[in-house]
Order: structure tokens, then sequence, then C-alpha cells
């Protein structure tokens, strides 16, 4: 029987699952704690493991392969990305939603990888976890679909920071499936040959469990609720009874990769780990499992942005043309090159794109690049610039043209298709760069001005169209040390205008957190406020209904020019209305 293409959006779940410390303690026993780790193993004082979060929800992984139909004998635990946004609690009742969200084909032969996402709430509605499944059909592949998004994770090439040996007992499989993954590969003989192997395999779950351990022991030790992201590869099948070695690397604050290897062999058998650690989610904005795009990021404020995003977690499409400050020149791939090879030494994940932003086929490769390395596309940040100032009667058409390109039709041929894309996730945050020049005006920037103004109308607009889709729409207008002030600001002001003071505003309007669409912020130097279009009162100067005169508007022009009682308006039907109500009352 073929795979059930059309699965892709049926939901998983809702999964309800009440638990008591005894599971706590079983999962724990079953991931190898013993006597040495009684936080996990004895009721006073006991702490959850965080990956017992996966094995609790494991009748919705198995939906995954029901729903999908894969075929059973060619099973096999693909990847797993685990995200804490709560400590899980030692008792209580997990709801779990979720869906299929991909199937892809690696090619005839090759195999099928189903992913599956949900979310697990506790009995109180917050979010707990967040779990990102890939089951692999090992006998699914060739139906002609497209393959899965490439994802490397690159460890450094020195000697781990630690290495943790453990000895799984040749019963662990038998422990381990009593905490809800029953699938007969791991306990019937007769079975497991029949998927060709010699006997009963580990779940790969269950030295998942072993690494988790050995993850939070040398790196949060008695914390297991800092844990934030735990995700990785399953490589290689392992036999119960055979000593494993988890090798950790320290990448940067908060983050570790690491690997499992059969310490008989030295196979890999869990491979790309990535662990995650710090303060209780909860209280910190992560990007984990979204897909960002910065144009115009190999410097200044993008590239800033950029380091931050994948920082908290966030894929990043580095976008940059690598011209110079006046647009001129053939470009250059070095200056986003150097901001992935930045990123990833961080151990984040992050591409390098060189497309032009002016060009709507630059767009569409920039969005397109984005969905092939990483799936999807939740964040765009409209930051390219170049500029060409000039006094107004000096600005030829040529440098006219040249400023809004880039600044204006390059944030509408970004935005077009990344909007397409954002709306078949139902979700996503678009970030446009203005200027205060473009709010207030500044001498000899009348194409910027133009271009910057330009971007709050397309904002306006793309606002409303966005709302439905749960897609939100922000300006910002920063103020940051970069090539293009260089001979703008004082050379006083340029050391305490690090274009990092203006990240945290961008990073929070890209969040999911972001509470507002259709806003404009000025952020730089650790001083931020709003900025907004607002209107005043008004006046109806004829009370007759009649043409008013010119000495009419003279006479009237105090009360018209007052912003005394000033409105902000939404969009264009709030305004009209107004108008109406003012001639109504007042004629
Ligand atoms: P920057 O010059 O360091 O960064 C702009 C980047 O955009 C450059 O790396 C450049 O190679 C890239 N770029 C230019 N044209 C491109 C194109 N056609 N396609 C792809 N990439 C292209 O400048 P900065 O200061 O970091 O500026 C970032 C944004 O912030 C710009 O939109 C700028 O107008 C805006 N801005 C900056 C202010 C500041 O105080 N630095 C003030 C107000 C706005």
């Amino acid at each position: 029987m073929a795979l059930n293409l059309n699965a892709v959006g049926q939901k998983l779940g809702p999964l309800t699952k009440s638990y008591t410390w005894k599971d706590v303690i079983l999962y724990a026993l079953g991931v190898g704690a013993g006597e040495n780790d009684l936080r996990y193993c004895y009721e006073n004082g006991l702490k959850v493991i965080p990956s017992f979060s996966i094995a609790s929800i494991f009748p919705v992984l198995a939906e995954i392969g029901v729903k999908s139909n894969i075929n059973l004998a060619g099973t096999l635990h693909g990847e797993q990305e685990l995200i804490f946004h709560r400590p899980i609690p030692t008792e209580g009742t997990m709801t779990t939603k979720g869906r299929i969200s991909h199937i892809y084909d690696k090619g005839p032969g090759k195999g099928a990888l189903i992913i599956g996402e949900s979310d697990t709430f506790d009995a109180g509605g917050k979010k707990l976890f967040t779990s990102i499944c890939t089951v692999f059909g090992r006998l699914d592949g060739g139906f002609g679909g497209e393959n899965a998004p490439k994802s490397e994770v690159h460890f450094p090439e020195r000697k781990p920071d630690f290495t943790v040996e453990a000895q799984p007992a040749s019963n662990q499989a038998l422990l381990y499936r009593l905490s809800g993954d029953l699938f007969t590969l791991h306990v019937d003989p007769a079975f497991a040959r029949m998927a060709g192997f010699e006997k009963p395999i580990m779940h790969g779950l269950c030295t998942h469990g072993y690494a988790c351990r050995a993850l939070c022991d040398h790196l949060i030790p008695d914390a297991p609720d800092k844990a934030r992201r735990m995700a990785c590869r399953f490589s290689k099948p392992l036999y119960p009874g055979v000593p494993i070695k988890t090798l950790i690397w320290k990448v940067g604050e908060g983050k570790a990769l690491w690997r499992v290897i059969n310490a008989q062999t030295g196979d890999t058998v869990i491979d790309n780990g990535i662990f995650e650690y710090g303060d209780p989610a909860a209280h910190t904005i992560r990007f984990d499992g979204r897909v960002a795009i910065v144009t115009g990021a190999g410097g200044g404020l993008g590239r800033a942005y950029a380091l931050e995003l994948a920082r908290r977690g966030a894929k990043v499409v580095v976008n940059d043309l690598g011209g110079a400050t006046d647009g001129s020149g053939t470009g250059s791939a070095a200056p986003a090159d150097l901001v992935v090879a930045e990123i990833r030494a961080q151990g984040g994940q992050a591409v390098a794109n060189y497309d032009n932003v002016a060009t709507a086929a630059g767009g569409e490769a920039m969005v397109a690049a984005a969905l092939k390395h990483f799936g999807k596309l939740d964040i765009l940040i409209n930051n390219a610039g170049i500029l060409r100032d000039k006094s107004f009667v000096k600005m030829e058409p040529e440098n006219w043209r040249a400023v809004l390109a880039v600044h204006l039709n390059g944030a509408y041929n970004v935005s077009r298709p990344a909007f397409a894309a954002m709306r078949e996730n139902k979700y996503g945050r678009i970030l446009m760069t203005t200027s205060a020049a473009g709010l207030y005006g500044n001498f000899g920037q009348t194409n910027y001005s133009a271009a910057k103004a330009g971007l709050v109308g397309l904002m306006n607009t793309m606002k409303l169209e966005g709302d439905k889709h749960n897609i939100k729409v922000n300006t910002i207008a920063p103020l940051a040390a970069s090539r293009l002030t260089e001979g703008i600001i004082p050379p006083e002001m340029f050391a305490k205008m690090k274009p990092e003071y203006a990240v945290p505003m961008a990073l929070f309007l890209c969040s999911e957190a972001c509470p507002v669409n259709g806003n404009i912020y000025n952020a730089g130097m650790g001083f931020f406020n709003r900025a907004a279009v607002v209107t005043g009162k008004g006046a109806v100067p004829t009370k007759d209904g009649r043409v008013p005169m010119v000495e009419e508007i003279r006479d009237a022009m105090e009360e018209i020019a007052s912003l005394k009682g000033e409105k902000l308006y939404g969009q264009l039907p709030e305004q009209l209305m107004d108008v109406v109500e003012s001639l109504k009352s007042k004629v």
C-alpha cells in the first residue's frame, strides 16, 4: 500500500494523558537513571528528565505513521526536535494537538520522510513543549515528491568538552517500552528479523533519553528545567547492551552540539544533536523552528539582526548583494558568507544568498532559497539599503530611481513572494525599515525620504491584508553607526550607536509575542518611541453645506490645523466615517 500523500495537513490528536510521579520515574529507569540519579528516581524532590516529554506523547507519534499509511516494516524514527516552553510537572494532565506538516521523498529506494508537529499543553492550557518529529519510511520513497530541505550541523573540529559513557542493559528496551512505545521492533525477535535486524533494537528515543541525561548533568546540573531545545537525527540502530558515549561540544552561550556513538564500533547512532539551555523559555523570546530572511545582512544592522535571530534559534537566509554604499559595483559574496560563517561558528543555522532585492526575480529567488533550505518562511526583515544623497535639483533620475529600486521596490519584490509563503503557513512577521529622513525629512535625501515614506504606505495596506492570515507587518526606523551613516553622523556620536541597540526592537516586532500590526518605532542608542500619522479633529467652516470660500479656510485655519484631540486611524474607512460624522453634527 502506498503512502497517503493527502495526510499533509491532517490533525494529530488531541491526545489527553494523565500521569503521576511513577510514570516519571519509570521513564527515568528506562533511560538508564539509577542510584546515582535519585533526583530522577525518588519521589522525594523528584525532577523530570526533559526528554520524558516525547515519550509521554508516543500515541501522537504513532498517529503520524497510521495517518500517512507508512510501511511499518521500514519505519524508523528519523529526527526529533523538542522545544521546551515551561518546566514539565512531575504529575498532571497533558493535552497534545498537532498536524502532519510535510511528506518528503528521498527518492526510489531511499525512503520518505513524514513530519508531524505538535504542541502539548498542561491542564490550564499553558504550552509545555513543542515536538517536531520526522518519521523515516525506509520502504516508501520514490513517489515523485520533493526532497526535504537539507539541514546540517557543523561540529567544531576539536575534542568534545565532555564525553559521557553509559552502559544500557541488555533488557533496556524491555524496560523503556513500558513508558509507552510498544512498537514490536523493540521486543519481538521475529518482527525484528523481518525488518532486517539480528534481534530487537533499542528505541532511538531511549538512547535519546541517555543523551538528555548526559546533557543536563554536564550543562545544567540539577536544573533540568533549564533545557530549552533538544534536536537530533537518529542515524544508526543500536542493540541493547552495547555501551555508548555521548559527546558534547559547548558552542556559545547556552548552546551545545552533541552526538551519541556506539562505544564498540565508533559508529554514530545519534547525529546532528543540538541542545540549548538557559532561563526558563517561558520568559525568553525565542525563534526556534522559525525561518527568517534578512536582506542586506552582510553588514551593519542586517548582520546584527541575523546574528541575534540565529542565536535565539531561527534559521536564517543571510541576503546581501555585497555592493558599495551607493549600490554601484558588481557585488560580492563575501559579506553574506562571512555572516553565515559567524552564525555557524556560534552553532546556528544559516545560508547565504546574494540576490538583488531590486529585481522581482531576486525577491523570488530569496524566498525560494528559504523554502529549499529550511522548508518554510516565517520572518522577513526588509533591510537592504543604499544612499545617493544630493540636493533636490541635482537629483538626477538615475539617482532617484536607484534608491527607490532598492528600498521601496526592494521591499515589494521580496515581501510579495514572502507573503504568499507565509499565508500558506498562516503565520508571518514582516518588518519594513524606514528612516527618520522619511518620517520627518532630511536635507539632501529626497530620493531616500520618498522611498522610506513609501515603505510606511506599503505597510499600512499590507497590515490589513495580512491580518486574517496571522501575518503582522510593522516598521522600524533605526539609528545606528554603519557605513551608511559614517559621513552623516558626528564621530563622537558614532561610537555610542552600535547597531546592536536597534536589534531588540526589530526582533520583538518579528517575534510570536509581537502584539502590534502596522506600527512604526524609532530605535537606536537605547532609546525607543513610536511614530505615527495622527489626524486632527478638523473643522467644517460652512454651516449650510456649500463649498467654502478660500477666505473661510483662512479664517478657520487655526481649528483645521490643530492636532488637539488627535486620532490614529487603522484604515481608510475609519477616517471616512469621522468625516461623515463631523458633517452630520456641524451642517
Ligand atoms: P549598511 O550599508 O551597513 O547595510 C546595508 C546592506 O544592504 C549592505 O550590506 C549592502 O550590501 C546591502 N544591499 C544594498 N543593496 C542591496 C541589494 N540591492 N540587494 C541586496 N542587498 C543590498 O547600512 P545600515 O545602516 O546597516 O542600513 C540598513 C538599513 O537601515 C537600510 O535600509 C537603511 O536605509 C536603514 N537605516 C539605517 C539608519 C542608520 O542609522 N544606520 C537610519 C535609518 C535607516
